[in-house]
């Protein structure tokens, strides 16, 4: 066995599982009015098959509206759920994982307005230890609980573990952490009370404490309790981690099982190290980062304490275990990515595991909408997606090597196809730039996962432009037609001057270095090239028509913020609502408001988007061969949309 510590078992209290992985709870957006559905169900069992030990389910609301996290949260605050609950719990169980529930209440971070209303509460006062807003735009004043609402949430936190139990449930795991309402309590910047629950860590901790106690009377004393704990807060005055591990031995003496060492929330109101650094923008690996804030709890208690942050191999998972920073690993977004990395890691096939790139997008589940992830369509479709031997095998030819005509190769080879790749400049297409900015190097692994599986299953790779005589040499049966997408380029006076490149070539190595650089267009793809043009020591604007720069990425939270942190200390000019009337030697003429204005600049990058290479695929129509157009060549989108689309022509040849 190359990973003896990974694959071995380990007990929670009583409950033993059958290695030491743990997939940590992660909202999917799956639930419909608090209960679970089939799609929920259906992804949690294939996450069981995996290998995985432990799944925690993501945060479920223990009383409904006030103490609601999200938009399609998981309620447990009715006995009518607990049907639905137990179909889910069964269902991890019969898969060969340990089932668990993660238990939580918001408090204060469920006050923010959306379109001046209080949306997840019902337009409730949120509460909170004390009346202290959440220290980001749009939160409101809680109201500070008395002694008896106090007392009565503890009585919905031992309750919803009762149904928890009731349901199935092996144990469940109190959200004490990423500003919820227990971490309020625990944290002195949210809890001013000088009463029996404030004043003294001691009494901070009295919340929590009378919790563990109520659900133990509930649920028997040889039910486990798992407790999610931050290994300190981002915000100065917060929890240190010499304060976590005092948190993490009173937890330890209160009867807790395992301790799941997380890290605290920021004041945006966002987590970004809670769900990992995703956007760390500089070149070093953010793998396995948080592990030293789990390091020194693991010292200092005797109960398994498990770790998180971008674990994503399982030699680091092994290596982290084999040093005792450890006893167990979670895998949180490697499991979205690829539910089988336990399996694949237990029988020394890493090199099948499809990597998570960290590149945010199944983050926008928090924000209420159905997870889905970049680099496998499969997560929430697991029942429709999933990979069956063609009934008539066909010779499949696919033109584009980019992520949509990769992906559509590959689960056409896996199918029993015989398929050939046309890739006319580098495999990879539009990822290759994307490799390079600041914060995208792990997509880099969907490359390597891609290309690794299309030579084992023996997809043959032709190195030339696909044209319209291949068709009548070769007598494809079916085509897959995934070209991507060109720069755009407007008509816009003086566009095609000797000082004008678009975002592509600058990033494919026209990099001007010491200029004065003006970049049209400030969407992401404008606003991430002029940041790699400013660490390349260049002057750069960013010329903006709108009001906004980069607001086609606001929904990815982390890396928005970490982008416009990043222009601001590059010192990148915003010029908001400015129109481009027209390129000169001098740079670039702009109106605001009516008025027009030279920005001075030796190079003019444009940054306006890209449109469809449709090309091919109207050619290729008149044959009246079998055809698919996926990807950007179908309409410009994501990457998420591309492997996707070419998903789903694999499925469909
Ligand atoms: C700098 C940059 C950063 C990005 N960042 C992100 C991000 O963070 N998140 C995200 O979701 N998306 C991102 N994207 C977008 C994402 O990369 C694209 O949506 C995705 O690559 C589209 O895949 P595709 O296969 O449809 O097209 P492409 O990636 O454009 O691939 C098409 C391929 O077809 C080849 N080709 C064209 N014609 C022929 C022919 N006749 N014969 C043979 N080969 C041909 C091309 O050379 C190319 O390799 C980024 C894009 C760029 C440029
Ligand atoms: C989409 C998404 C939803 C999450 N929801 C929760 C949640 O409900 N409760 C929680 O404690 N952590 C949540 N997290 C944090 C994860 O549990 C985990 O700590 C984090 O993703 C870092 O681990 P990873 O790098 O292995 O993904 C979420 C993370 C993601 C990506
Ligand atoms: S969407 Fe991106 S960050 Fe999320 S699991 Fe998939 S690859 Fe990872």
């Amino acid at each position: 066995m190359k990973y003896p510590d990974l694959f071995s078992p380990i007990r929670l209290g009583k409950l033993e599982l059958r290695n030491r992985i743990v997939m940590p709870p992660m909202t999917t957006g799956f639930a419909r009015d608090g209960y679970v559905t089939d799609t929920l169900i259906d992804y949690h069992i294939a996450r069981a098959k995996g290998g995985v030990g432990l799944i925690i389910v993501e945060d479920c609301i223990v009383d409904t509206p006030l103490g609601k996290h999200g938009y399609n949260d998981i309620f447990i605050d009715d006995n009518k759920f607990i049907p639905d609950l137990r179909r889910l719990a069964k269902a991890i169980k019969d898969n060969g994982a340990k089932a668990a529930i993660q238990l939580n209440f918001s408090g204060r971070t469920a006050g923010k307005l959306r379109d001046g209303k209080l949306m997840l509460t019902d337009g409730r006062q949120p509460v909170a230890p004390s009346a202290i807003a959440f220290p980001a735009d749009g939160f409101v004043v809680p109201h500070e609980l008395t002694i008896k609402e106090i007392e009565a949430i503890e009585d919905k936190f031992a309750e919803a573990a009762r149904r928890a139990q009731e349901a199935g449930f092996d144990t469940i795991s109190l959200h004490c952490s990423h500003q919820f309402l227990i971490e309020q309590f625990l944290s002195p910047l949210s809890n001013h009370r000088r009463d029996a629950y404030g004043g003294s860590p001691e009494r901070r901790f009295r919340f929590v404490l009378e919790i563990i106690q109520k659900v133990r009377q509930k649920t028997g004393k040889d039910f486990p309790i798992i407790c999610r704990i931050s290994g300190k807060e981002v915000i100065e005055g917060g929890l240190t981690p010499a304060d976590a591990l005092e948190i993490a031995q009173r937890l330890e003496k209160a009867g807790v099982a395992a301790l799941n060492v997380s890290h605290g929330a920021n004041p945006a109101g966002l987590s970004p190290r809670s769900i990992a650094p995703l956007t760390a923008r500089t070149k070093k690996s953010s793998r396995g980062e948080m592990v030293p804030l789990a390091a020194p709890i693991k010292q200092a208690v005797s109960i398994p304490v498990m770790t998180v942050g971008s674990i994503i191999t399982p030699q680091l998972a092994e290596e982290i275990l084999a040093q005792g920073k450890a006893d167990l690993i979670c895998i949180g977004k490697g499991l979205i990515a690829d539910p089988e990395w336990p399996n694949k890691s237990r029988e020394g096939k890493e090199a099948e595991i499809r990597h998570c790139i960290a590149c945010e997008y199944c983050f926008t589940s928090v924000g209420g909408t159905p997870l889905e992830c970049a680099v496998n369509p499969a997560v929430g479709r697991e029942r429709e997606f999933t990979l069956k031997k063609a009934a008539k095998f066909k010779y499949v030819i696919v033109a584009g090597g980019g992520p949509a005509g990769l992906e559509a190769a590959r689960v056409a080879a896996a199918r029993g196809h015989r398929v050939c790749l046309y890739e006319k400049d580098k495999l990879g297409g539009q990822l290759n730039m994307a490799c390079r900015l600041p914060g995208k190097d792990e997509y880099n692994l969907f490359l390597e996962y891609e290309l690794a599986q299309l030579k084992t299953l023996g997809v043959k790779i032709v190195n030339s432009e696909f044209k319209s005589d291949v068709v009548a040499k070769e007598k494809p049966d079916a085509l897959v037609i995934s070209t991507g997408a060109v720069p755009r380029k407007p008509p816009l006076p003086g566009i095609n001057n000797a000082n004008v490149v678009t975002a592509w070539d600058v990033l494919r190595g026209a990099m001007p270095r010491n200029k004065k650089v003006a970049v049209i267009g400030g969407k992401s793809a404008g606003a991430e090239t002029a940041e790699v043009l400013a660490l390349n020591d260049n002057r750069v604007t960013i010329i903006e028509k709108t009001g906004e720069i980069a607001a086609d990425a606001a929904a990815m939270p982390f890396y928005y913020l970490a982008l416009l942190r990043a222009l601001e200390v590059l010192c990148v000019k915003l010029l908001v609502g400015a129109t481009a009337e027209e390129i000169t030697a001098q740079g670039v003429t702009v109106s605001v408001n009516g008025q027009r204005s030279t920005i001075e600049a030796d190079v003019v990058v444009i940054a306006m988007g890209t449109e469809p290479d449709r090309k091919l695929a109207d050619e290729m129509k008149k044959t009246g061969i079998e055809q698919y157009t996926v990807g950007d060549c179908a309409g410009v989108d994501r990457l998420a949309k591309a492997v996707k689309e070419g998903f789903q022509a694999g499925l469909a040849l």
